[in-house]
């Protein structure tokens, strides 16, 4: 009695879950197309994108998982560089389609009329219709597996300007963004909360009579 005791869990609740095999179940993600290329002659290519993240504050850093049997693997092992375009619903089917064909074999800027116009500070073009576009340098490279994971420092960041307000802030929700989650794309739907909300005290509405 008192050994069971010992090894009980404190303060956890039992509930009912089913136990599921280890793997990637975090959702909902980002889905991105990443440019590469453009530069010590490899042709601008595409490649879809859904193990990535931002990875650190200061320096801004983000990182990207690629297959080394992907074309764009090798293309980013040579040119240190890429653009990640975070695509709107608009661009769903062309985000998809460049997830399923390789540039070895298409010009998926070509097959898909989009526009590779310069990036800023990377010889790697952007993608023009893409809202937001994060032009980044890789700085390290791991291997853990079936993906290699590039960390790269984000150097230029190019946002359409119609997503900029008249005071010059970022309204992301013109972007109309899009979720990846077990397989499935998503809208994003409408914004229901800012960050630090939950402890912000709520300003007093001035009693009516005091108006
Ligand atoms: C929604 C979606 C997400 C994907 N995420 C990744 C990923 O994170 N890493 C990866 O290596 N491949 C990913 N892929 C697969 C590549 O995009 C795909 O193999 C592509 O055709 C490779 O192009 P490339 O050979 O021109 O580089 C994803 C595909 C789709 C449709």
């Amino acid at each position: 009695m008192e050994t069971k005791k010992r090894h009980s869990r404190v303060g956890i609740k039992k509930v009912v879950k089913q136990s599921w095999k280890p793997g990637n179940v975090l959702s909902p993600l980002p889905v991105v197309l990443v440019s590469c290329g453009g530069t010590r002659g490899w042709k601008p290519n595409l490649i879809t994108i859904a193990w990535t993240g931002n990875v650190c504050s200061e320096p801004p850093m983000v990182s990207i998982s690629v297959r080394p049997q992907r074309y764009s693997f090798e293309i980013l092992q040579t040119t240190r560089e890429f653009v990640i375009n975070v695509p709107s619903v608009r661009q769903l089917k062309t985000t998809d389609w460049c997830g399923m064909v390789s540039g070895r074999k298409k010009n998926k800027f070509e097959e898909m009329k989009l526009t590779p116009a310069p990036a800023l500070k990377v010889s790697a073009p952007i993608v023009q219709e893409c809202p937001i576009n994060i032009e980044c340098r890789i700085q390290q490279s791991l291997n853990l597996g079936s993906h290699t994971m590039f960390v790269a420092e984000v150097v230029a960041v190019q946002v359409s300007t119609s997503l900029i307000d008249k005071k010059g802030r970022l309204r992301i929700e013109k972007g109309e963004l899009m979720a990846y989650a077990h397989g499935q794309y998503f809208t994003l739907g409408r914004c229901i909360g800012d960050f630090g909300f939950s402890i912000r005290k709520r300003r007093k509405k001035p009693a009516s009579g005091n108006r």
